[in-house]
């Protein structure tokens, strides 16, 4: 027999739970399930919390590099440094700003696993340039390589932009009446 139950979503957490009415603080109506049970539960941390947290840590390490870079008066690295920054400060951010404003999307596995790919390019490819401008042959396959696992995971990130937006403009045209 099925239970009437509610999305609880508990206040901080990023999981959701399917919960009886009864045991949930903070309640929207949803719809019903067979029992008392976990449905769905989706990655640990959503994909924007990840991307704001792994901003602030790579940003910091970037202005660290920056102000070594102004006490040093050794520029060399400066594009490991730029690259460090924009990639790993300015696009992460505004990854996260995209995935806050789609929850849904926010949620999901395979936005988490584009965060991931972001930030692991973005550290090799920032050693890799740093290599090249110092001087040591190893940083060309490195940022070659890199690189283009970046551009793979920008096209991942656009396939999920334009798949978001044919869902929305599809459930849009399915809930206008017909005249
Ligand atoms: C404490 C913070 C920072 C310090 C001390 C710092 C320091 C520096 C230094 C010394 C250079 C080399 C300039 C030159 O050789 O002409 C540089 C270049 C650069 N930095 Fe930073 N930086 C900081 C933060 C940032 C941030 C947050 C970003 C991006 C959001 C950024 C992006 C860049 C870019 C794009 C360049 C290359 C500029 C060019 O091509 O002339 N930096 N930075």
């Amino acid at each position: 027999m099925p239970a009437q139950v509610r999305v609880c979503e508990p206040a901080g957490s990023s999981r959701r739970f399917f919960l009886e009415a009864a045991t949930c603080p903070a309640r929207l109506p949803l719809g019903t399930v067979t029992t008392h049970q976990t449905v769905w539960e989706g990655p640990k941390m959503k994909a924007s919390v990840l991307c704001f947290r792994a901003a602030v840590l790579l940003v910091i390490a970037g202005m660290l590099w920056g102000i070594v870079m102004g006490i040093s008066e050794d520029h060399s690295t400066m594009p490991a440094h730029a690259h460090l920054n924009l990639l790993g400060w300015v696009s992460l951010f505004l990854f996260g700003v995209y995935y806050h404003l789609h929850p849904a999307l926010d949620r999901s596995r395979l936005a988490s696993l584009q965060v991931w790919i972001w930030i692991a390019g973005t550290i090799v490819l920032t050693i890799g340039v740093a290599l090249v401008h110092s001087g040591r042959a190893i940083g060309d396959p490195i940022a070659a390589v890199s690189s283009l696992i970046v551009l793979a995971d920008t096209l991942l990130f656009g396939w999920l932009v334009f798949r978001g937006d044919l869902t929305e403009q599809a459930s849009q045209r399915s809930t206008v009446p017909a005249e």
